[in-house]
């Protein structure tokens, strides 16, 4: 039973990263590298990714890491892990486990950074604090919350052919999400000063948020 909305199986999971790239016109990759740039990883960061998917933001990241730095990857998607585990083989100090992100994690205190790319939206509210309240118990005290995702937007303000685009992929979910003040939600679960990046005609957004 497929639960959240961004359960990725069959042929879009095994042509992810390939798909993405061709949808966003070739901007996908770039985007993204500028993003995890933005993100001052520091040489001995240990890094929780939420959802990792394919492991292709994790590599990019342990690129900014030295060996005592480190990257879990929790994804329940055996295509998704698959990947990962060919993509990451290089990197000693990157790892990934099939685990549920939406139910309680056992970390605590152990993450300098946690890192939800694309998949936060994807989940009914109630699940989403349920993410959150895993990340902030992950996190050091002072470390960041990472959110890769939609910003805040009207779709009608933006070209039309985006609009179309948008409406044609996006489930309900996403729609709900980009309605919503992000900024309120996460400082009532204990996240505040934040920054914030914003891509691609300002519908994406790299949002920071201190625990
Ligand atoms: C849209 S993809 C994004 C993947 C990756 N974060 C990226 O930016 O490329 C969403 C990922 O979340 C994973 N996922 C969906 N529901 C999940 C859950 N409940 N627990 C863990 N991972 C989940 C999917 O398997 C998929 O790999």
């Amino acid at each position: 039973m497929i639960e959240s909305k961004v359960e990725v199986k069959g042929f879009e999971a095994k042509h992810y990263d390939f798909l993405l790239q061709l949808g966003s016109f070739r901007k996908y990759g770039r985007m993204l590298k500028n993003a995890i740039a933005a993100m001052n990883i520091q040489p001995d960061d240990a890094i929780l990714d939420l959802g990792c998917g394919t492991g292709k933001n994790s590599c990019l990241m342990a690129e900014f890491l030295e060996r005592r730095g480190r990257i879990l990857g929790l994804d329940i998607g055996d295509e998704m892990i698959s990947q990962f585990n060919k993509k990451c083989a290089a990197y000693p100090n990157i790892n990934v486990e099939k685990k549920r992100i939406d139910k309680p994690l056992p970390y605590q205190n152990e993450f300098e950074k946690v890192f939800l790319s694309f998949v936060f939206h994807g989940f009914p509210d109630e699940k989403r604090n349920r993410i959150l309240a895993n990340a902030r118990r992950a996190l050091k005290d002072g470390g960041q919350l990472v959110i890769f995702d939609f910003n805040e937007f009207d779709p009608d303000s933006k070209p039309f052919w985006f609009r179309i685009g948008f409406k044609k992929v996006e489930c309900p979910l996403a729609f709900e999400y980009i309605t919503m003040d992000w900024k309120s939600r996460l400082r009532e679960q204990g996240f505040d000063n934040f920054e914030e990046r914003l891509y691609f005609m300002d519908t994406i957004r790299l949002l920071i948020a201190y625990k």
